[in-house]
């Protein structure tokens, strides 16, 4: 039940995560190329979308370490894991990729940041679309192999 409840925390948060990040990438797109001055609203959305990924990496930790049968599955037989697509995706590729866009989202913040006056908007523009593109690679969309399903409630048969 706790694993339900956790997996449909990740699931929605997998939605959070994705607005937070477009709207970040849009409006600092949108600033660079107007070149609108760095306003409050530009650093708070880096905010919002780091924090959400942070949250999103806990929860994903949480599962990952603890509660995923797919996981516990693949520490039992690593060997075996490889093989399996499934297993190898949420064990390996799927845990790197999204703590290399956790990684690019904080550069992206940080720099962004610490930039001159004119630079802010592109360093925020160009490490948000890396770490946006490193998560919409590494999520398990519904008509891949190991998909699963947009409905983040689906595990309640909604
Ligand atoms: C940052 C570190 C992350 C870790 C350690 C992690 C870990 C996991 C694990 C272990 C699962 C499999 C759960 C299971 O079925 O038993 C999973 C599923 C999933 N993860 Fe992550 N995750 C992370 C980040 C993310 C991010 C950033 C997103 C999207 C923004 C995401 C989206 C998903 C989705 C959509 C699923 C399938 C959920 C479902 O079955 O409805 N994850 N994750």
């Amino acid at each position: 039940m706790f694993y339900t409840i956790i997996l449909a925390l990740h699931s929605v948060l997998r939605w959070l995560v994705l607005i937070a990040a477009v709207a970040a990438v849009v409006r600092a797109g949108q600033g660079w190329l107007g070149k609108r001055p760095w306003a409050k609203l530009d650093d708070r959305l880096g905010l919002i979308y780091t924090s959400l990924l942070d949250t999103q990496l806990l929860v994903g930790l949480i599962l990952y370490i603890f509660l995923s049968p797919l996981t516990q599955a693949a520490f039992a037989d690593l060997g075996a894991a490889m093989r399996e697509p499934t297993l190898m995706f949420f064990a390996i590729e799927h845990i790197f990729t999204m703590v290399v866009a956790v990684v690019l989202a904080h550069v992206g913040r940080a720099l962004s940041r610490r930039a001159a006056e004119g630079a802010k908007h592109a360093r925020a523009a160009l490490w948000y679309t890396l770490s946006l593109l490193a998560m919409l690679v590494a999520i398990p969309w519904p008509f891949l192999a190991y998909g699963r399903p947009l409905n983040p409630f689906w595990m309640f048969g909604g």
